[in-house]
C-alpha cells in the first residue's frame, strides 16, 4: 500500500529535523516493505518569502490530498520584534490547523532513562513521568474576535467555546484515558472564566459515558505548579487551547530537552505530526538541532494515521537504544555530540 505524506519543513531548524525524520522513515519503508510517497510544500516564513502567503492554497491542496502531514517548525525572529507586521509565519500554522480541522493536539510527556539527569528537576521528582496533554487546538482565544478600539489605544482578544467543540476533543481525551491509566484531569480556570465553567459542565456530563475513567478538575495555576512538583500525578490532561500551549512548554522541561518531544494534531480527516519545539532560528542550518522530537512524531504518524504499530515501536525502541548508548545532539550530550543527520543515521542502525 502506498502512503502519501505531505512534508512541510517550514522555518529555522524545521528543514533539518524533517530531513532527519525522512531518513528514519526511509529505513522503515525498506525494512517493513512500505511505500511512502513524499510531497514537499511551503509554510510559514519560508512561504512568505517565496509566495507572500504563510499557508498558500497549493500547500492546502497538498495537505488535503495526503494521508498524513509531517511538519517541522514555524517562526522567524524578524517578525517577532515587529508588532506591526501584517503577515506573520504563525498565521500559516493557525490557518492550517483551522482549515484542516485539527481539533485535538496530543502531546505526550515522557522521560528517557538516558537523559533523566538533563532535567533541571530532581531525578526523584521526574522519574516515571508519563502523561499526555490533550490540547484543544482550533477554538478559544486563538481564534476569537480580536482587535483595537479607541483609536488603537485599547486592544482585545476574546475566548469562546461551544459545547460541541468541547465535546469533540473531550471524547478523544476520554477514549485515550480508557486505553491508558483511566485518569483524566481537566485543567481550567472555572473560578474566574465562563468558558471554563462550560468546559467543566460539559466534561462532567460526558464523564458519565466513561464510568471507568476517574475525572479530576484542577485550576490552571495549581496545575502549572503540580506539573513541576508532582509530574507523576498525571495520566491524561485535557485543556483548552491557550492553557495547553503554555503547560506543554512547561512540561517539556521535565524530559530535559524540548527537542525530544513529539506531537500529533488530530483532524477529522488528515492529521498532522510535528515536534513541539519551535523554529529555533539561531541554530538553523547548523546541523545541530535535536531530531528526536520529529523522529518520534513520525512514529506517532505511523501508529495513528497508518495503523503501523510495529513500525512505530521499532522507531521508539531505536531512539531509546541510541540514547542508552550515549549518543545525542548537543542539547543532551556534552562529550562529542552528534549532528542532526548523524544522530538520525545512528538511530536507523537499530531499526
Ligand atoms: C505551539 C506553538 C504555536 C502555538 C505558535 C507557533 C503559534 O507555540 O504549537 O505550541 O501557540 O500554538
Ligand atoms: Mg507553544
Amino acid at each position: 500500500m502506498k502512503n502519501h505524506i505531505a512534508l512541510l519543513p517550514g522555518d529555522g531548524v524545521g528543514p533539518e529535523v524533517v530531513k532527519a525524520a525522512v531518513t528514519v522513515l526511509d529505513t522503515i519503508s525498506l525494512k517493513f516493505e512500505h511505500e511512502f510517497i513524499y510531497t514537499h510544500a511551503l509554510i510559514g516564513g519560508a512561504a512568505i518569502d517565496e509566495v507572500g502567503d504563510p499557508f498558500p492554497k497549493e500547500t492546502e491542496q497538498v495537505c488535503l490530498q495526503s494521508d498524513a502531514i509531517l511538519f517541522g517548525a514555524i517562526g522567524d525572529p524578524k517578525y517577532d520584534n515587529d508588532p506591526s507586521a501584517t503577515v506573520r509565519p504563525e498565521q500559516g500554522l493557525l490557518k492550517m490547523r483551522k482549515t484542516l480541522g485539527l481539533y485535538a493536539n496530543v502531546r505526550p510527556i515522557q522521560t528517557f532513562v538516558a537523559t533523566l539527569e538533563k532535567s533541571p528537576l530532581k531525578r526523584t521528582v521526574v522519574e516515571g513521568t508519563d502523561f499526555v496533554v490533550i490540547r484543544e487546538l482550533i477554538g478559544g482565544i486563538y481564534f476569537g474576535e480580536r482587535g483595537r478600539r479607541k483609536n488603537g489605544t485599547e486592544a482585545f482578544d476574546t475566548s469562546s467555546y461551544s459545547v460541541s467543540e468541547i465535546t469533540r476533543v473531550s471524547k478523544f481525551a476520554f477514549e485515550l484515558a480508557e486505553k491508558r491509566h483511566r485518569h483524566l484531569t481537566l485543567v481550567d480556570k472555572a473560578n474566574v472564566l465562563e468558558t471554563s465553567r462550560l468546559w467543566r459542565e460539559t466534561v462532567q456530563h460526558i464523564s458519565k459515558e466513561y464510568p471507568d475513567v476517574v475525572v479530576e478538575y484542577m485550576f490552571v495555576d495549581n496545575a502549572s505548579m503540580q506539573i513541576i512538583k508532582n509530574p507523576t500525578l498525571f495520566d491524561v490532561i485535557l485543556t483548552e487551547n491557550m492553557f495547553g500551549d503554555i503547560l506543554t512548554d512547561e512540561a517539556s522541561v521535565i524530559t530535559g530537552s524540548i527537542g525530544m518531544l513529539p506531537s500529533a494534531s488530530i483532524g477529522e480527516k488528515t492529521s498532522l505530526y510535528e515536534p513541539i519545539h519551535g523554529s529555533y532560528s539561531k541554530a538553523a542550518g547548523k546541523n545541530s538541532a535535536n531530531p528526536i522530537g520529529t523522529i518520534l512524531s513520525a512514529a506517532m504518524m505511523l501508529e495513528h494515521s497508518f495503523r503501523m504499530t510495529d513500525e512505530a515501536e521499532a522507531i521508539r525502541h531505536a531512539v531509546e537504544k541510541t540514547l542508552d548508548e550515549g549518543y545525542g545532539t548537543r542539547d543532551i550530550v556534552i562529550d562529542s555530540p552528534l549532528g542532526t543527520q548523524a544522530l538520525a543515521e545512528r538511530i536507523t542502525q537499530h531499526i
